[in-house]
Order: structure tokens, then sequence, then C-alpha cells
């Protein structure tokens, strides 16, 4: 394994490209408010008997290093399973292997290494796919690059083993859809098991040097699938009622808070509303929507969560949990004005109505895609200084 170049640092940045306070998230120190969200790759090993089965590769270095070395504060690495059927495809990212000599362990430590090295920070997001696990990988699915269809054994998948808070033909993703494996219910013991194993990457994230830790509660996968009532059709003390249907996340919360250090952020992504509100199935059921959400942040302190994407709604309720704004941010102002306040022109966007600041961080995913270099971009047209890398100083200042 070669080693690792520390970039020397130039220049100090302000305003989006610095942090106004809080500079500092618990002990985690972030040079600007741009983050990298969570992106899925689909490329690692998918081989169920490879040592290196779901380990970060040279390619999560020259990927995820990229943003760092091009300026961004915080990259958070892919969705990762905290156990292997809480993978969307056998190609995805995971973090169940004990110990530190694991390949998936070594893996996420010379990833982090990087971009530390390039003076950002980095987090990685903890994931359970739930019933929308064991899909093939979006590049070789047969029907064209932007769909899944199932993963067999032939092809590293677990047809019998996708699981959800409910179980049969009728909790399928996507019902009418054949692209989806019927889950089986996870069982009491199995659902504790799950909380105990978010618990278990998390440790070892941290070990590995990773500086933040964001549950993935989000976007149909299992514990959204829990928070909603459409899909969580339990009678266990993780179904039912709203205290009930959470209790899953709390959990989590609570054992990657006892397994990490005090001074390590957590954050929380969620689904703000699955959408449903004006579906048939929410009149017999109810839904995950803006309220619920809204009744779920109101417990983030307790739970020792640090930030959430919820925009106004924590805001309102008056909140001390910090927020990320996500999606659609593009353009160097309109991050600005979400962090700083709007002006009148900006404020029409929904994103920016009012004038207030309305987040504390911006995330972004595809334009880090499209734009890798988007942090030295935005610092030119705001004309602010930034801290770059010594290596691109010739080319940016
Ligand atoms: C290729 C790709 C992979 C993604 N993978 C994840 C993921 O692993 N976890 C997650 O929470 N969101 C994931 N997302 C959603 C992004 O994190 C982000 O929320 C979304 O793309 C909206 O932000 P954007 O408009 O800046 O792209 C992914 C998005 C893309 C485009």
């Amino acid at each position: 394994m070669g080693s690792t170049f520390r970039s020397p640092r130039l220049v100090k940045a302000e305003g989006i490209l610095t942090l106004p306070p809080p500079t500092m998230i618990r002990d985690v120190t972030l040079k600007n408010r741009v983050m990298v969200a969570p992106m899925c790759t689909y490329s690692t090993e998918s081989d169920p008997s490879s040592p290196a089965v779901g380990a970060l590769t040279d390619f999560h270095i020259a990927h995820l290093g990229h943003f760092a070395a091009k300026g961004v504060g915080l990259v958070i690495i892919e969705a990762s399973a905290v156990q292997p059927n809480g993978r969307i495809s056998p190609n995805d990212s995971g973090l169940w292997q004990e110990g530190t000599e694991s390949e998936q362990f070594k893996g996420l430590r010379r990833v982090a290494d990087f971009i530390h090295s390039q003076g950002a920070k980095v987090g990685i997001q903890l994931a359970h796919a739930g019933r929308k696990a064991s899909t093939v990988a979006p590049w070789l699915s047969s029907e064209g690059k932007r769909s899944s269809i199932k993963a067999d054994e032939s092809v590293g998948g677990w047809p019998s083993n996708v699981v959800g808070p409910s179980g049969g033909e009728e909790h399928i993703w996507a019902p009418g859809d054949v692209k989806y494996w019927p889950p089986r219910e996870l069982s009491t013991a199995e659902v504790e098991e799950v909380v105990q194993a978010f618990g278990r990457s998390a440790k070892l994230a941290v070990q590995s040097g990773v500086d933040l830790i964001e549950i993935h509660a989000a976007h149909g996968y299992l514990l959204h699938e829990f928070l909603s009532p459409v899909t969580n059709r339990r009678s266990d003390r993780y179904g039912g009622s709203f205290e009930n249907r959470i209790r899953i996340v709390q959990e989590v919360a609570a054992a990657i808070r006892a397994a990490v250090p005090v001074g390590t952020p957590l954050f929380l992504r969620i689904s703000a509303t699955e959408w449903l509100e004006e579906e048939p199935v929410a009149a017999q059921t109810g839904s995950w929507d803006m309220p619920s959400s809204v009744e779920l942040a109101k417990l983030l302190p307790e739970l020792e969560v640090d930030l959430l994407d919820l925009r106004k709604a924590i805001r309102a309720a008056g909140q001390t949990t910090l927020v990320g704004a996500v999606g659609f941010i593009t353009e160097a102002d309109a991050a600005r004005h979400i962090v700083e306040g709007a002006d009148e022109a900006l404020a029409t966007e929904s994103v920016l109505s009012g004038y207030e600041p309305k987040a504390d961080a911006v995330l972004m995913a595809r334009q880090f895609l499209r734009e890798p270099e988007w942090v030295y971009n935005a610092a030119k047209q705001l004309k602010v200084p930034i801290s770059v890398a010594w290596q691109f100083a010739r080319g940016v200042l």
C-alpha cells in the first residue's frame, strides 16, 4: 500500500466557503459548509466468497478523494450496508466484517486517510436497503442504465433473505412491478440485530478514521420502511403507533452513540414525506408525512443527532439540531443564500423563500458528478479566497 501525501494548504476562505459559527459539529471542524452527499457507486467486489466483498477500492479513493482535493469541507461516503443483505446490489459498499483486519475496514481506512490528507473531513452513511435489496447494479441491468432488476444467487444476490418490517407479495417494493423480490418479515430478534449492526459498523468506521456517521432512514430503505405505516404493519413493539414505528431509528441512534466517541457527529437522513398523502392507501393506514417528520425532528436533541435534512420545519419547531439542505443545489449564489440568507431577488425560489438562512450546510450530489471542482468555481464567482491544495494553485489562483 502506498503512502499518502498530505497536500499543503494555502489561504483561508470566507462565507459559504468557510463556516461562520458553528464551525464545529461536536469535535469536528469543517473548513466550509459544502458537503458531498452520499452517492452509491455500485463499485465493489460482488463475489460473496471474496474477502474483498463490499470493500471500498482505489476507485473510491480517486472518486471521493477528488472532491476532497478540490476543496469540499466534508465528503460523505455512499450508503454502506451494516449487514450483507442490506445492500441494494451485490456491488454495494459494506461494513459488516468483524475486526480491523478485514478488507472492508482496510478499504475504508485508505479512503478516509486520503480524504484527510487533502484537508477535508469524511463521513459515512450507514444503511440497510430492506425490501429494496438484492437488485442488480444499474449498469449491469439488461433493461437500460436507469433500471434495476432482481439479483439472484447467480450474480451474488440473496432472494430469500430480502427483508422488511412486513413480509409477503403485498409488500414488494413498487407492487405490480416485477423488478423487486418479496420481502420476508424480520423477527423481533432480527430487528434487534439490525440495531446492533448499525452500532458495530459505526464503531468500525470511527476506528478506521471516519469523522462522522450518517444514518440512512430515507428513500424507502429499511429504516424508512419501519417509519411508514404503509410499509410497517407489525404488531410487536416496532410497529403500530408512531412511537413504535420510530423506535428502530431511536435505537439505531442510541446504538451508534454508545459505540462512538462523544465528539463524533451524528447525522440523520429521512424523507420528509413519502408523498402518499393524496393516495387511497394513506386514507387507510396514514403515511409518513411532514407532520410525522416534524414530530421525529423534535426528538433528535435527546437522541443526540446533530444534523438533519428537513430545512424550515425544524427551525420552525425551534430545534437546536443543525439542518442540511439537499436537492437541486447547483449554483454558488443559491448555496450561499441557503446558509447566509437570501436577498429579495433570490427569495422567490422555493428553497430560498424568505430572507433568513435556511440551513447550516449544503449537501450536493449530482453537481459534483458534473463539476468536481464546484468549490473552486463557486469561490471564483463569489470572489472569496479558498484553501486549495498546493498542486492545483496555479490553475486556481
Ligand atoms: C448516483 C447517485 C447515488 C446516490 N446514492 C445515495 C446514497 O447512497 N444515499 C443517499 O441517501 N442518497 C443517495 N443519492 C441521493 C443524493 O445523496 C441526493 O440526495 C440527491 O441526488 C439530491 O441531491 P442533488 O440534487 O444535489 O443531486 C444518490 C444520488 C445519486 C445521483
